[in-house]
C-alpha cells in the first residue's frame, strides 16, 4: 500500500496550508523549530524519533493562535494573554494530531521554570526548550544585537528558563551559531531532521490539517467529515476497487482544504453570497490546488480539485465536460451536493430526504450530475445516512467537545502568569 503523502512533503504541505491562514506565524514556527530541533541534538539526549516528533512540535507551538484570532497581536499573547492559544494548541495536538504524548508541552510553553512543579520531567524539559526558542526569536526579531540577547537570556535565568536550558542554548549557538543563520529557517527541509514517517503518520497529518479548517470555519469540518462518509458508502455500493475507494476517500477529504485561505466573513456569511463574495469563495479550489500541487497523487487531486464541475461544463473553475471526468470524480461532486444540502447553516434547515432527493434528480435530468449515482444513493440513502452517523459521531462529539474541555481548562490555568 503506497502513501497518498510521504515525509519528504507532509511539512511542506503543512506550511502551505497555514500559510493561507498567516504566514507570519508559519515564519515564526519554522525559526523556532530549527532553534528547538538544534538545541536537542546538541544535548544528545534525544533518540532520532523524539527529534522528529519535537521539531514537527515546535513548528506548530503557536497553532492556538490561528483559532483563537489573536494573531496580530502575537506580542500579546506570547507574554500577556498567554493561555488561550496555550490551551486551544494542546487539544488541537492532543485531540486531532499524532503528537498527543507532546501536547502538554504546548500547553506549558509560556510557562516560567520556577511554575513547572508537578509537571513530567519529560515534557516540562522540552517545554522549557519551547519556551526559550520562542522568547529567543521574538526577541532577535525586535532587538537584532547578541550582547544584548545574552544579557536577556543571563536575566532570566534560573527564574524564566532553568540554567541548563540557558546553558544548553550558549552550547547549542557555540556549536551551530543558529541565531546568525536563523533565515536558514525559511527553507524547512534544510533544517529539518531526516524524518521518515510512517504512512500512518503522514496521514494523520494529513487529517490534522483537515481540522485545521475549523480555525475558519467549524461547520466547514463537518461538511468535509459528511461529504467523505458519503462518498465512501457510494464507492463502495458501486463495485469500485479497493484503490479507487481509497482515492475517493482522500480526495473527499480534501476537497475543500482550501477553505482555510477564505475569510471568515465569507465563510461564515448567513445567506446568499453577493457576486464578488462568491468569485473569492470559489478560489477555494484553487487554493487547495496550490496547497497539494506536487504533494499528493495527481488522481487524488484531480478527485478533490474537481467536485465543482458540472458534467455539461456550466462548473468551475474550468468547466470541464463530463467525459473529461473520472467517475471517481463525479461521485465526490455528488456526495458534496449531498452533504451540503443536509447540512444545516445559520440560514438554513437541513433538507428533508424527499427534498434532497428531488434536487439530485432534477440536477440529473439537466445534465449536470450523474443519474447512475443518483439512483445508487437514492436507492440506498437510509443505509449512507446511517453510516454518516456512525462514521461521524464519534469524530464529531471529540471535535465539538473541545469547545467545553476549553473552558474548563481556562478556568483552571487563568490565574497562573508565565
Ligand atoms: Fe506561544
Ligand atoms: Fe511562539
Ligand atoms: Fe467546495
Amino acid at each position: 500500500m503506497t502513501s497518498v503523502v510521504n515525509s519528504n512533503n507532509i511539512s511542506g504541505l503543512i506550511q502551505r496550508t497555514l500559510n493561507h491562514v498567516d504566514p507570519r506565524l508559519v515564519d515564526h514556527g519554522k525559526r523556532v523549530a530549527y532553534l528547538v530541533s538544534r538545541m536537542l541534538e546538541t544535548s544528545g539526549e534525544y533518540s532520532e524519533k523524539e527529534k522528529q516528533d519535537i521539531f514537527f512540535l515546535a513548528l506548530l507551538h503557536d497553532v492556538g493562535a490561528y483559532k483563537t484570532e489573536e494573531i496580530n497581536e502575537m506580542a500579546k499573547f506570547e507574554t500577556v494573554d498567554i493561555w488561550e492559544h496555550s490551551i486551544y494548541g494542546y487539544l488541537f495536538l492532543y485531540h486531532l494530531s499524532p503528537l498527543r504524548e507532546w501536547a502538554d508541552v504546548i500547553l506549558y510553553h509560556h510557562i516560567s521554570a520556577d511554575h513547572l512543579d508537578g509537571v513530567a520531567e519529560r515534557i516540562a524539559k522540552v517545554a522549557q526548550v519551547v519556551n526559550l526558542a520562542d522568547r529567543v526569536d521574538m526577541f532577535w526579531l525586535h532587538h537584532p544585537h547578541r550582547e544584548a540577547l545574552n544579557q536577556y537570556l543571563n536575566r532570566s535565568r534560573g527564574s524564566r528558563f532553568r540554567s541548563e536550558i540557558v546553558d544548553l542554548f550558549m552550547e547549542t549557538q557555540q556549536n551551530y551559531h543558529v541565531i546568525e543563520d536563523l533565515n536558514a529557517a525559511a527553507d524547512l527541509k534544510k533544517v529539518m531532521p531526516d524524518v521518515v514517517l510512517s504512512a500512518e503518520e503522514c496521514e494523520d497529518y494529513l487529517k490534522m490539517m483537515i481540522f485545521a479548517i475549523d480555525f475558519r470555519s467549524q461547520h466547514t469540518v463537518t461538511h468535509t467529515i459528511t461529504t467523505t462518509s458519503i462518498s465512501s458508502s457510494t464507492a463502495h455500493l458501486m463495485g469500485m476497487n479497493e484503490k479507487q475507494v481509497r482515492h475517493i476517500y482522500y480526495g473527499a477529504l480534501l476537497h475543500d482544504l482550501g477553505k482555510i485561505g477564505i475569510p471568515v466573513e465569507i465563510l461564515e456569511f448567513p445567506g446568499k453570497l453577493s457576486p464578488q463574495a462568491m468569485k473569492i469563495m470559489r478560489t477555494h479550489v484553487n487554493i487547495t490546488e496550490e496547497i497539494l500541487a506536487g504533494t499528493i497523487t495527481p488522481d487524488i487531486t484531480k478527485i478533490a480539485i474537481r467536485h465543482h464541475e458540472k458534467l455539461d461544463g456550466s462548473g468551475y473553475p474550468r468547466g470541464m465536460r463530463g467525459d473529461e471526468m473520472s467517475m471517481e470524480e463525479q461521485v465526490v461532486a455528488v456526495a458534496d451536493i449531498v452533504s451540503a444540502l443536509l447540512g444545516t447553516r445559520s440560514y438554513k434547515e437541513a433538507y428533508s430526504k424527499e427534498k434532497t432527493l428531488s434536487i439530485l434528480e432534477e440536477q440529473a435530468s439537466n445534465g449536470k450530475i450523474n443519474s447512475q449515482i443518483v439512483s445508487i444513493i437514492r436507492e440506498n440513502f437510509d443505509d449512507i445516512l446511517a453510516e454518516v452517523k456512525d462514521k461521524c459521531t464519534p469524530i464529531l462529539r471529540t471535535y465539538y467537545g473541545l469547545q467545553k474541555e476549553y473552558e474548563v481548562l481556562l478556568e483552571k490555568h487563568r490565574g497562573i502568569t508565565g
